[in-house]
């Protein structure tokens, strides 16, 4: 897997960068690269973004300046990126982003993820370059970083090689191993703390009982049983 990131805020990734299942997944042979917009800009100042026409507060990341970078960087026409690889556009208004969608992403050669600021892109560079738009949740931040770290989070956690137990990433919360539920609740040592009793079957050794209680868990907590509004 490749992923190109394009931002304005390259540092931003530094420790997402330094986490060990990056570190991990970049020692297994993938790629994680940065482009930052303003190395490609070209507008004098380094400038990338303008007020938006018609008015309202915030600027808005430059067409002229998305396409300089993307050429630059893959050496063709952007328009032709969409239809050769996967050119996600992080939007709040967006495709949210579930464990599917991940799955979808994880399977991919290639991925290009376009990061916006301030009051987001042009919409020009969405529609003419970008593949899917995609949002990880129905709030908006300040900017497209931190979504596109949780993005590539998600995905690089799901290929061969970023987790130490590959089982970690198997049977998980919304995995098909826990019929897209979420996950049971785990334990450890001490096995009582205050007089919190961790339940017996995880003591008992018996691998068939405890996959039961653990889906059962799972079940229950996807009916919401265990979050009082049931
Ligand atoms: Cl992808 N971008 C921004 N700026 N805010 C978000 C988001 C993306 N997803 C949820 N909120």
């Amino acid at each position: 897997m490749e992923i190109d990131v394009f931002t304005l805020f390259p540092e931003a990734f530094d420790w997402f960068a330094s986490q060990r299942h990056v570190v991990n997944a970049l020692a297994a042979g993938h790629q994680l690269h940065r482009v930052n917009y303003r190395d490609h800009t070209p507008l004098s100042g380094r400038q990338v973004d303008d007020t938006p026409f018609g008015g309202g507060a915030g600027m808005v990341l430059r067409v002229d300046v998305v396409e300089a970078a993307l050429r630059a960087h893959y050496g063709i026409d952007p328009v032709d990126l969409p239809a050769r690889r996967r050119l996600i556009a992080l939007d709040p208004g967006g495709r949210l982003l579930d464990d599917a969608l991940v799955d979808e992403l994880a399977a991919e050669p290639t991925l290009t993820l376009l990061s916006g600021r301030y009051e987001g892109f042009d919409e020009r560079i969405v529609e003419h370059f970008a593949s899917d738009r995609v949002s990880i949740g129905r709030y908006v931040l300040a900017g497209g970083e931190l979504a596109a770290m949780v993005l590539c989070d998600a995905v690089l956690r799901k290929l061969p090689g970023s987790l130490g137990d590959e089982r970690s990433a198997v049977e998980e919360s919304f995995s098909a191993a826990l019929e897209g539920g979420p996950e049971y609740p785990h334990y450890t040592r001490p096995a009582e703390h205050r007089g919190w009793r961790v339940p017996e079957v995880l003591l008992s050794g018996h691998h068939a009982r405890i996959a039961q209680w653990r889906l059962a868990q799972s079940r229950a907590r996807a009916a919401g049983s265990d979050r009082g509004d049931a």
